[in-house]
């Protein structure tokens, strides 16, 4: 229960307390109290319980975390007409044209969920590139990714089914499965269990407080290893918020983000105070306050070819000077298709890192994820308002993203020329066999 919540059932208790009693304890403490009407005991009661509750959100703003969780209609749809947000993102995704897609679910690893939600003995269902999947976290304290439907006869292991030790349990009929291997260990009608009943798993691994899989189209093992983030592990840097988006595009376009250097000139350049509206960002109101960002883009080397490296150097000015206060350096490594550290650096405000995740739900739905760990002795304040401030700018190109389509040969200039390099360089995700669009009715309606 948020500290906001228990302060008012607090001061309703004790308003309560205060108006029904009478001879109360207060009567001795303040004479006063006695000579009080029942009107304005219960005003004062009032104003104690409203400036409780005001003490629990100011506490929440000054020192919880930051958490912007996005349904998948809200953001970068145009809603007029009298429709809602759902009719009008749904109206977006039947009519869009898809264009020349590249396949649709990239080899690599990719986030399923957050450590924190998954305790001891849970289960949760989570879809992941188009699989349906059961996360499950046995009395080892290990997180286990199976796939959700029983080999049985197909109930979903993540809807009712229990943890037994390290292993899961079907609703349906009882079979046991092993997180470790798969392996059926228990039919509890069955005098035997047989050798191939196994359910799939899923190579996974959790660190950065997340837990992840790894997809290969042909069911190849993991190429390399999710990098830790030491200052995670050991502490040193804390949660302090995060963000969810589902984007209606597909995955490519989102890390190409960091390749597009002109289009920090153009989109994130009005200042976050001009909101997300792309029809809006440009007003003329705050035209004095303009972001300054200079970048580069860089595929990293052997061993390590499955990275790619973005130096953003930040700048806000002011009436056309530079406000130094908010130069902000920030590497941006991508690993892989589904992840990006965002590694922070400001010359007082500290380190930190914003974790960026991609994860396709569906061939054209992805989820994405921000999730920042900051310093633990810089006041909250300060993440709270980085990964604000990234997901006003992200949003912009949730916006472009949620409508546009993908241009396998796009038209480019000489200054857009690490646009293909990107793509060269993403390319190596795919394999031949990796999953392309198939052309069907989508199904998922919002
Ligand atoms: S469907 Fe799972 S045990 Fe029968
Ligand atoms: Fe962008």
């Amino acid at each position: 229960m948020s500290p906001g919540k228990l302060a008012v059932i607090f001061g309703l208790g004790v308003a309560a307390g205060f108006i029904i009693q009478s001879g109360d304890p207060l009567d001795s403490w303040y004479p006063v109290w006695r000579e009080t009407g029942l009107l304005a005991r219960a005003v004062v009661c009032l104003i104690a319980g409203a400036s409780l509750f005001t003490l629990g959100w100011l506490h929440g703003f000054l020192f919880g975390p930051l958490e912007l969780l996005r349904g998948p209609d809200d953001v970068g749809y145009i809603v007029e007409n009298g429709r809602s947000k759902a009719q009008a993102a749904n109206e977006v995704r039947r009519r869009r044209r898809t264009g020349d897609l590249p396949p649709v679910y990239p080899n690599g690893w990719y986030r399923v969920l957050d450590s924190h939600t998954l305790r001891r003995g849970e289960v949760r269902s989570v879809t992941v590139l188009g699989e349906q999947v059961a996360v499950f976290r046995g009395q080892d304290g290990e997180a286990y990714v199976v796939d959700a439907y029983c080999p049985h006869l197909g109930a979903n292991l993540a809807v009712g089914g229990q943890v037994m030790g390290n292993c899961i349990e079907c609703p349906f009929h009882g079979w046991q499965f092993r997180g470790t291997d798969g392996k059926c260990v228990k039919i509890p009608y069955a005098e035997k269990v047989p050798d191939f009943a196994k359910v799939r798993i899923w190579p996974s691994c959790e660190l950065n407080g997340q837990v992840l899989v790894w997809f290969h189209c042909d069911g190849e093992d993991p190429q390399w290893l999710v990098p830790e983030q030491q200052e995670i592990t050991t502490g040193e840097w804390v949660y302090r918020g995060r963000t969810e988006h589902f984007i209606n595009a597909h995955i490519q376009e989102i890390p190409e983000n960091a390749a597009d250097i002109a289009h920090l000139g153009h989109l994130h350049t009005p200042a976050i105070v001009s909101g997300v509206d792309l029809r809006y960002t440009n007003s003329k109101t705050w035209e004095f306050l303009r972001h300054d960002w200079k970048v580069q883009w860089e595929p990293e080397a052997e061993p390590n070819k499955h990275c790619s490296q973005m130096l953003v150097k930040h700048a806000l000015t002011v009436f056309g000077s530079t406000w130094h206060l908010l130069d902000v350096r920030v590497l941006a490594r991508q690993v892989g298709p589904g992840l990006v550290f965002l590694l922070i650096e400001h010359s007082f405000l500290g380190r930190g890192v914003i974790l960026q995740c991609v994860t396709p739900v569906e061939p054209l739905l992805q989820f994405v994820t921000h999730t920042i760990f900051y310093q633990s002795n810089i006041p909250p304040l300060v993440p709270k308002f980085i990964l604000k401030a990234e997901s006003i700018q992200f949003e912009r190109d949730v916006m472009i993203w949620n409508n546009k389509k993908y241009i396998s040969k796009p038209l480019l200039v000489k200054e857009d020329s690490a646009i293909q390099k990107h793509r060269r360089w993403f390319s190596q995700f795919y394999s031949e066999n990796s999953p392309q669009l198939q052309h069907q009715l989508n199904t998922l309606d919002f």
